[in-house]
């Protein structure tokens, strides 16, 4: 159902690959309440995804740009403001990706050059597009940021390797331009923490598929699905949300909340029942 929600924004909506994305989701959403907004994703991407769906689907038009790349940064927000003829209102940074993951290097071996690499796209983007835009002046008053991150920032969880520093950087940087960007333009700048979803950076995680399954039985709403997260995603563009900023925001179905679960002590107790010796 939609609302009308988004009914005369402009925004970017950054790292739509296939129809498993997250920022894919979003966009679909954010289209059906009236938004208008450009896609944006590196060149790579545009050639092994299917972006051109998409930017039909939602009579809109992709301008590739790498994210850890300023000038990229740059000529993409010019491009977006000249096409909208002004300033925009929102935008989503759903960008992440671990070349220690995908090459199969553990936390304690890390290739420190991928390690860079790492923090730069899954972070440091962050900031760079913050920072582009703050200096085009490329955001209304009043408009809204959001990127996407994960519960490893705050607690560890096994595979998730150097990206859970990456999400901890990432939160971090929420805070410190939100505080400057609300402070001086009313602009917002939050996280929003996610279930772990099968899309393609998500396939990437070493046990995604225990991991989704374990934080589903955990959560007692289960796990939030991307289809959840684009609906939480409309709100926060919103002026539904427009005292919410600096805030990393748990999307989780509860699991960020949890400790022990009823499913959780039963299956303990059976645990020690196939195993009596370690029942003590
Ligand atoms: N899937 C999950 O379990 C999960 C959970 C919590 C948070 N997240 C976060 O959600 C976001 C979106 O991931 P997703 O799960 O939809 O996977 P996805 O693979 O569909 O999206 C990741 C995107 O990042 C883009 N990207 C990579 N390098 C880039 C660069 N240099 N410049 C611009 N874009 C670049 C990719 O092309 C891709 O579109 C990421 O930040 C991810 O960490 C995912």
């Amino acid at each position: 159902m939609a609302y009308n929600l988004l009914s005369g924004k402009k925004g970017i909506i950054f790292g739509a690959l296939n129809e498993l994305s997250i920022a894919w989701k979003v966009a679909e959403r954010a289209y059906e309440e009236g938004a208008d907004f450009v896609l944006t994703n590196t060149p790579v991407a545009l050639r092994f995804g299917t972006l051109n769906e998409l930017a039909k689907k939602c009579n809109t038009e992709i301008i590739p740009a790498d994210a850890t790349d300023v000038a990229e940064l740059e000529i993409l927000i010019k491009k977006t403001m000249k096409k909208y003829g002004g300033k925009i209102d929102f935008i989503l940074h759903s960008i992440g990706m671990s070349p220690n993951v995908r090459k199969g290097f553990a936390y304690d071996r890390l290739n420190y050059d991928y390690y860079q690499k790492t923090l730069d796209i899954s972070a440091l983007s962050f900031h760079k597009v913050l920072h582009v835009c703050r200096k085009l002046d490329a955001i209304n008053d009043w408009g809204s940021v959001v990127a996407l991150s994960y519960v490893a920032a705050q607690r560890t969880l096994y595979g998730y390797n150097d990206m859970a520093d990456a999400k901890s950087l990432l939160e971090s940087i929420a805070r410190s331009f939100g505080y400057i960007y609300g402070r001086d333009k009313k602009i917002r700048v939050n996280t929003i923490s996610q279930s772990p979803t099968m899309t393609t950076a998500g396939s990437g995680v070493k046990g995604i598929d225990r991991l989704i399954d374990f934080s589903d039985r955990m959560s007692p709403l289960g796990n939030a699905t991307a289809d959840d997260c684009a609906d939480f995603c409309v709100t926060l563009f919103s002026d539904l949300t427009r005292k919410v900023t600096m805030q990393n925001l748990f999307h989780d179905g509860g699991f960020s909340s949890m400790g022990m679960s009823l499913k959780a002590m039963t299956q303990y107790d059976k645990s020690f029942r196939d195993y009596p010796e370690d029942g003590d």
